[in-house]
């Protein structure tokens, strides 16, 4: 057996979690930059919340709420150019995973000159970049514990990200009352990311003893949470929150395959939410892979308390048709675009080189089709 594991966070969760933020910032720096999206953290009052606790600790804050779905990098310069004005000494990511991605990219140009686009995976990034803490609202992303940065380069029209143990966030604080304002949509849409992100990790190249047994445990708990979770129950969202955690901390360790390489392009062309493309492309997913780990999906299904990879399967699509999943087509995706699409998710090759089984043009052309 040979692994690493490095999970570095210093994980809070617990109701009230985001009082702690002033505490927290304090021992990471007097001045902190604040990113957010543009809509959610104000509208239910959590910019304000925020500043008064950093200021109760002394910590000043300057608010960035400019990031959009899927961060550009024009949108993560323009906020480090912010960060270097006000000379700040922390970035807190407060949001979905967009909210906390872009915190991570601005964090890393904060101490540069230059562009993100210099620091775009090939480039691993290990130097000092500005501290980061990271509050997550959805649940999702897993982005609070990962040294992922995914963003969006809009002339190329391509998913990139910008990777590196430095950039994952010295804290996570994972409240789960903000869970409250999370639309069911949202709530499963991110829960199917979580749930891409476990099964992924667990059946990558790269899977390891430590994000099995996290990425186990976070399938079970979506399995056993999704449905009550979508009719609005706020103990099961708690769970989701946590199944997003572990999942976060499984790709940390062995990164994700087939499902996020072919669901990119449906969001880069289509702007279907990533959780949504997700969704999508799990069941076709988990048949591709089938007879290439059919031992360790064995071992998933019995540790899930079912009896066979077929009970599996048919939970997902259960899960899948009571949360109200469609098919591609409803989404706007037509068949005549499946060869482009296809074509763009085989590109993603650092994904793909983790998959277990080869994924060709036409095994992504038949993928597609099937959940058209
Ligand atoms: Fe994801």
């Amino acid at each position: 057996m040979n692994f690493t594991y490095f999970a570095p966070t210093k994980i809070v969760f617990r109701r009230g979690a985001l009082d702690k933020i002033g505490e927290e910032a304090k021992r990471l720096g007097d001045r902190a930059l604040l990113v957010t999206g543009r809509t959610f953290a104000r509208k239910y009052g959590y910019i304000d919340k925020i500043r008064a606790l950093l200021e109760k600790s002394k910590v000043s804050c300057t608010v960035f709420s400019e990031v959009e779905p899927n961060p550009s990098y024009e949108t993560v310069e323009r906020g480090a150019e912010l960060a270097r004005r006000e000379n700040v000494e922390l970035v807190i990511g407060f949001g979905g995973g967009s909210a906390m991605d872009a915190a991570k990219a601005i964090a890393v140009l904060a101490l540069k000159k230059g562009f993100i686009r210099d620091y775009i995976y090939p480039y691993v990034v290990k130097e000092e970049v500005l501290p980061i803490i990271a509050v997550p609202t959805t649940c999702g992303t897993g982005s609070e514990v990962t040294r992922y940065s995914v963003l969006t380069d809009t002339t190329s029209k391509r998913k990139t990200v910008v990777v590196g143990p430095s950039i994952i966030p010295k804290v996570a604080l994972l409240d789960p009352s903000v869970l409250v304002h999370l639309p069911p949509d949202l709530t499963v849409y991110t829960a199917f990311d979580a749930f891409s992100h476990a099964i992924e990790a667990y059946w990558s190249n790269r899977s390891q003893p430590i994000s099995d047994v996290l990425a186990v445990e976070s399938m079970r708990l979506i399995v056993e949470n999704l449905t009550s979770a979508y009719q609005g129950s706020s103990s099961a969202k708690e769970k989701l929150f946590l199944a997003s955690l572990m999942a976060g901390l499984a790709i940390n360790a062995a990164g994700t395959t087939m499902i996020h390489a072919l669901g990119y392009p449906l969001t880069v062309y289509y702007n279907l939410h990533h959780g949504l493309a997700n969704a999508l492309l799990t069941l076709p997913s988990i048949r591709h892979n089938r007879r290439t780990v059919k031992e360790k999906l064995e071992e998933l299904a019995k540790r899930l308390g079912l009896s066979s990879v077929d009970e599996f399967v048919e939970k997902i699509e259960e899960l899948l048709s009571e949360t109200g999943i469609k098919k591609l087509r409803d989404y706007g995706v037509s068949e005549s675009d499946l060869e482009f699409l296809a074509k763009e998710g085989v590109s993603y090759s650092r994904n793909l080189a983790n998959n277990p089984a080869p994924v060709t043009l036409s095994d992504a052309v038949k993928i597609l089709s099937e959940i058209l």
